[in-house]
């Protein structure tokens, strides 16, 4: 039966590879996203205690998230009816997502970045939704996050309609994923105010993040600055910095960058946010 089944993939890629691309359903980019650039893992599936996500427990929930503002956990994002999100519509699970709130009213808290998904395009949200639906769906009950700094009253308001960003603009897409979709600069612009220095210093680095094991990890300058950033990096080391957690003098990066993820991202969109990371303003701090 497996063996049938590998048989016919591998038919429909000969095929999809003499008959143009063959497009993709919206579970395949669904699945795509989420388990590559966007690693809603990192923050909603449990470890295991060498670190590596526990298998059977995708997207289950439980990981804590320890930070002076708050104890969050992530919560579980499963179809499970009882814990997880299998009784929510498809609307509210995108209202969750893009405007953090729960269809019971109640505001989801931070860690969940609100300010970057409310920018994922209808269609990619609509494809993250049909994919969530289609994972296994685990009984994990989670314990309430608590929040030691007062939450907003809303996120903003009502995520408009947002329209595609074409994949042939590299620039633009890469900003795409590496903003709205990836929140690689959510991590890695400094604070103000308590909010991503977005507009002046996008990419600078400063967040400290709780780290795995104990204690706070920094995240780094990721602007072409030549001596502060990642400027004098070969598109490969940055690559290979984001893939497998290896910087180029052979340092390897705390889990907390999510580069079990960001492995099996494709060569495309990885080329695509290196070419967006060169177009940062190179500031020193
Ligand atoms: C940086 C960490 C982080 C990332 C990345 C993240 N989440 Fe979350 N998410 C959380 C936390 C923490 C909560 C619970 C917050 C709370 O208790 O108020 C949450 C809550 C949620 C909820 C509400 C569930 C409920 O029952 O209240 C949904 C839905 C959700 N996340 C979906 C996603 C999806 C889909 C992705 C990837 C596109 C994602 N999250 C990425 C941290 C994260
Ligand atoms: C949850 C926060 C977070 C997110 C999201 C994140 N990073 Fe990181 N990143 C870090 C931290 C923290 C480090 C440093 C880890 C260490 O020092 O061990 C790091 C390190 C790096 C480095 C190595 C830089 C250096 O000088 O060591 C690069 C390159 C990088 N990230 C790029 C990205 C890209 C591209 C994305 C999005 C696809 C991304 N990051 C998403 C937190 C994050």
């Amino acid at each position: 039966m497996h063996r049938y089944v590998w048989l016919l993939a591998l038919a429909a890629s000969f095929s999809a590879s003499i008959h143009a691309v063959r497009a993709e359903t919206p579970e395949e980019r669904g699945a795509y996203l989420v388990e590559t650039v966007a690693a809603c893992g990192n923050c909603h599936t449990p470890r295991g205690p060498d670190g590596a996500p526990l298998t059977g427990k995708a997207l289950a929930g439980g990981v804590v998230i320890e930070l002076p503002a708050f104890t969050a956990i992530g919560a579980n994002i499963t179809p499970d009816i009882e814990t997880g999100i299998g009784g929510w519509s498809d609307a509210e699970i995108a209202t969750a997502i893009r405007e953090g709130k729960r269809p019971d009213g109640t505001l989801i808290g931070p860690p969940m970045p609100f300010n970057f998904y409310r920018h994922i395009s209808d269609r990619d949200m609509h494809a993250i939704v049909a994919y969530l639906r289609t994972v296994p769906a685990v009984a994990n009950e989670v314990p309430a996050s608590e929040y030691r700094i007062p939450l907003p009253d809303a996120y903003g308001p009502p995520a408009t309609p947002v329209p595609e960003v074409p994949r042939d603009d590299k620039v633009a897409y890469g900003a795409y994923l590496a903003g709205p979709v990836g929140h690689c600069l959510e991590c890695h612009t400094p604070r103000v105010g308590g909010h991503p220095d977005l507009e002046n210093r996008p990419g600078a680095g400063g967040m400290e993040l709780p780290a795995p094991g104990g204690g706070i990890v920094v995240a780094p300058n990721i602007t072409p600055h030549s001596d502060k950033g990642i400027g004098s990096w070969s598109d490969a080391e940055i690559k290979t910095a984001i893939t497998r957690g290896v910087r180029p003098d052979g340092t390897e990066l705390a889990p907390v960058m999510a580069f079990a993820w960001y492995a099996n991202m494709s060569e495309e969109d990885l080329d695509a946010i290196v070419a967006y990371l060169r177009t940062l303003k190179p500031v020193s701090h």
